[in-house]
């Protein structure tokens, strides 16, 4: 190849600005911090200039984090005031982190909620968030190629960047992508007053932010966003149906050229047995070894009886019923009772879900450990000491605890929608080939089933199951090969703006 080709497919380098609401390894409630830590990262490892934006919750602790004042004091206007906040910088794995900084919308125990309900203040938390993002680049003199927004959080950064700041000198050609991690949060909120958001009466309108005469924020960015991508191919069509789209399949539609399904990867920095510092041993796809004593010391973290024989699935979840569990508690003691198998659960979240994971292991002693609540390290040692990894979601739009579990030689049981389709292979019991197993129906007769399916091939076909542990552990998910794609999506963003200007 002659450096002349090699030139030509180096694509323009970017400038990028990626605002979230949470991400890794400062503050993270699920997949989309997982996400907003790696994505920037593979990205400014291809060259572009990229940068993070984030809030300071209360519950991120500078402490371990050499920080500056970016910005001190910052103005920024929402809805015809000036809230004035700060803004903290500093520089992760090479890449630049800035920090908003506002006592009152930010310095709260929670992210979204007090645990039991959601902020009453949530839309002004965010879309102060949102133009914060806008006035810090105009602060800072960085006019970004690209503003990449995610989930409702963040999406009024394409409504106010297309109304308020369309002749802005920093900003007018600035480009948006907006990635949609989850459809089921869309950002609705009853108001009365949207002015006080900075809305434009003319976008209290049913095409772009109107939702049964509250707003939705979500709607809003799929209305003025130059690009639109969601976490896996499967569910970019999911999402374009009634159901899949939560409501705004119509409004996807009008935009459907501009949709793209782009997979999560894995930060194998974090999620890798063979270098993870949460896990008793290290093993790989070439020797397994190590994954016995990880066997052991699960089962000794969750009080589960020591046998090396018995498969123990792994749990680690939201309990939301996106995650299908209401489909497990009506098969838990029918599996139990049929099934010789251990059970390690660690979640979170619906108090019904809570009380009745949490209430097993009094129940059954020894065969079922539960934690619930939020544990990194418990998270890793769950994905390395489990046997099998139960995942029935409703609706996934990419998950990743599922290929983690890949990773770690765990093999998951999945139903096949969104990303999960995309990313697990269902076992075929003549060759041996797949990496997991699925289901297709939603249902506790399929969580029923398809653990039978697991569990009797962990007796009777042990050839097959350690086969398919070894092939998923040889399965990549690459950040770079994801952040190629974003390349691609923002290229078609930029055209996509330079055509509406
Ligand atoms: P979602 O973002 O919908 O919750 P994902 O599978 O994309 O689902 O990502 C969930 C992330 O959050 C994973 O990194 C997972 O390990 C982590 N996680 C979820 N629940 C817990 C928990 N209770 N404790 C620790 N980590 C958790
Ligand atoms: C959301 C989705 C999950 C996805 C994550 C990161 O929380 O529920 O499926 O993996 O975002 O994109």
């Amino acid at each position: 190849m002659s450096y002349n080709n090699i030139a030509m497919s180096v694509p323009k380098r970017k400038k990028i600005l990626f605002t979230a609401s949470e991400a890794v390894p400062f503050i993270k409630t699920g997949g989309l911090g997982d996400v907003a830590g790696a994505l920037p990262k593979a990205l400014a490892r291809r060259g572009h200039d990229v940068r993070l934006v984030i809030p300071r919750y209360w519950a991120v602790d500078p402490g371990p984090y050499e920080m500056t004042w970016a910005v001190s004091p910052m103005g920024v206007p929402l809805g015809g005031r000036t809230v004035w906040c700060a803004v903290r910088e500093t520089v992760v794995d090479g890449l630049r982190v800035y920090l908003i900084e506002h006592e009152h919308y930010f310095g709260r125990s929670g992210l979204y909620d007090d645990g039991k309900r959601e902020y009453p203040d949530n839309a002004e938390r965010f879309a102060f968030f949102s133009e914060s993002c806008l006035q810090l680049c105009r602060d800072t003199g960085f006019s970004p190629d690209i503003l990449h927004c995610n989930d409702w959080q963040t999406a009024m950064i394409p409504v106010y960047l297309k109304t308020r700041y369309r002749e802005d000198p920093l900003l007018r050609d600035t480009a948006t992508v907006f990635s949609i991690h989850n459809i089921g949060h869309q950002g609705i909120f009853r108001f009365s007053n949207p002015d006080r958001l900075g809305i434009r009466k003319e976008d209290i309108h049913p095409d772009r932010l109107e939702n049964y005469g509250g707003i939705n924020m979500m709607k809003g960015a799929i209305f003025y966003a130059d690009g639109i991508t969601t976490v896996s191919p499967s569910y970019a069509g999911e999402i374009l149906s009634p159901v899949g789209g939560s409501g705004l399949a119509p409004y996807l539609q009008r935009r459907k050229d501009d949709v793209s399904g782009i997979l999560n990867g894995v930060d194998y920095d974090h999620w890798d047995p063979e270098k993870d510092p949460h896990i008793p041993a290290a093993y790989s796809a070439e020797d397994l070894s190590g994954k016995a004593e990880c066997k052991k010391a699960l089962q000794r973290a969750f009080h589960l009886q020591e046998k090396k024989d018995v498969p123990v699935i792994g749990v680690v979840s939201r309990f939301a019923e996106q995650k299908g569990f209401q489909h497990v508690i009506p098969v838990m003691e029918d599996i139990l009772r049929d099934m010789e198998v251990q059970f390690a659960f660690l979640g979170c979240g619906e108090k019904y879900m809570e009380d009745f994971f949490g209430g097993l292991p009094a129940r059954y002693p020894g065969r079922v450990g539960a934690w619930i609540g939020y544990s990194n390290e418990r998270a890793h040692l769950i994905e390395a000491g489990a046997d099998l990894f139960l995942m029935p979601s409703l609706y996934e739009p990419c998950g990743l605890n599922q290929i983690y579990s890949l990773k770690y030689g765990t093999l998951p049981i999945v139903r096949e929608i969104g990303g999960l389709k995309d990313t697990v292979k269902k076992y075929n019991e003549r060759t041996g080939d797949g990496t997991g197993f699925t289901f297709r129906d939603a249902g506790p007769a399929s969580v029923y089933y398809t653990t039978g399916w697991a569990v009797s091939t962990y007796y009777d076909r042990p050839e097959h199951f350690d086969r398919m542990r070894r092939s998923g552990m040889r399965e990549h998910f690459s950040w770079d090969d994801s952040a190629a794609r974003y390349e691609e999506a923002y290229e078609r963003a930029g055209d996509r703006r330079s055509a509406w200007r």
